[in-house]
């Protein structure tokens, strides 16, 4: 039950939610716009319909445009963003420090927005919210490595976790999760559309938004392979449902770095057709 309404007294029949309705299940009936039952199903819930309306006559899913943020003249302006997707840096030096946990909340939950294909909204954050959990699973996965480097069972392509495992005993430097205090990782349905591109499209709205926040982060690609390919039982640990597909982990927290300047990638690899 999609609990489509239109409040007649505010609808000036501009026909806008009607055009920008993705799946094409709002007409005019009566001269206001509706929605037959029938086609109920096929609505995307993306809430087009309530995020466009100019007067904020369209609610739907029981969701008011009262609740909605107003986006006139809102958006950050594009030099500073511009900064912000250059200046981001993967980081790889953290304080042993919890972030405060509204800050988390609040980056998770604007890493919820980001879009998924057919708006599927499936994709799972698990999260490491504290530092002394952190330690606990580091040391689940490297004493999980350590075993599969003592019986020579890494796999040829990865022989290389034996030097972090290694690197670990000696002077227990981390480089798997770089002694980060918090890990997400992004999990989605294998049913879904699209649950790889879902789960890394969030982490990068996760991580920009974070870098915004003065939070570090660093996609982290061997943490991924180890819990997924290496040690698949850490699923389990990390509550990873079975019929997820991991999609990604991400380490992050308080960085210890500042970086004081942007990089300087040369000129985009551009491919104009002809
Ligand atoms: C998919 C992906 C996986 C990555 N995995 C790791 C990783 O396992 N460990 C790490 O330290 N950095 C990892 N990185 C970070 C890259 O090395 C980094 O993005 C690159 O060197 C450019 O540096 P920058 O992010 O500071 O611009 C990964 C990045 C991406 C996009």
């Amino acid at each position: 039950m999609l609990n489509f309404r239109v409040n007649r007294q505010a609808c000036t029949k501009c026909g806008q939610c009607v055009a920008d309705c993705p799946a094409m299940i709002i007409a005019m009936e009566n001269g206001y716009p509706a929605i037959a039952p029938e086609k109920e199903a096929s609505c995307y819930r993306c809430q087009h319909c309530l995020a466009i309306c100019p007067p904020g006559a369209v609610s739907i899913l029981g969701l008011k445009p009262s609740g909605s943020r107003p986006l006139s003249g809102g958006y950050p302006d594009p030099d500073k963003l511009e900064l912000l997707l250059k200046g981001r840096r993967s980081v790889r030096r953290y304080q042993d420090e919890n972030l405060d946990p509204a800050l988390l909340q609040h980056l998770l939950e604007v890493a919820w927005h980001a879009p998924t294909g057919v708006n599927s909204r499936q994709v799972r954050f698990t999260v490491v919210d504290d530092k002394d959990k952190m330690a606990l699973l580091r040391e689940e996965v490297l004493s999980g490595l350590t075993r599969l480097v003592r019986e020579n069972a890494l796999p040829e392509s990865l022989s290389y976790y034996a030097d972090f495992i290694m690197m670990w005993e000696k002077s227990r430097y981390d480089v798997i999760f770089r002694g980060a205090p918090h890990l997400l990782v992004a999990s989605a349905p294998e049913n879904v559309a699209t649950p790889q591109q879902d789960c890394l499209i969030a982490l990068s709205y996760f991580e920009l938004f974070a870098q915004a926040n003065g939070v570090g982060t660093v996609w982290d690609g061997l943490a991924k392979r180890a819990i997924a390919e290496l040690l698949p039982e850490t699923r389990r640990t990390f509550g990873i449902p079975d019929d997820h597909q991991i999609g990604y982990a991400m380490v992050f927290g308080k960085p210890v770095v500042r970086y004081a300047r942007t990089v300087q990638y040369g000129p985009a690899l551009i491919h104009r057709v002809r």
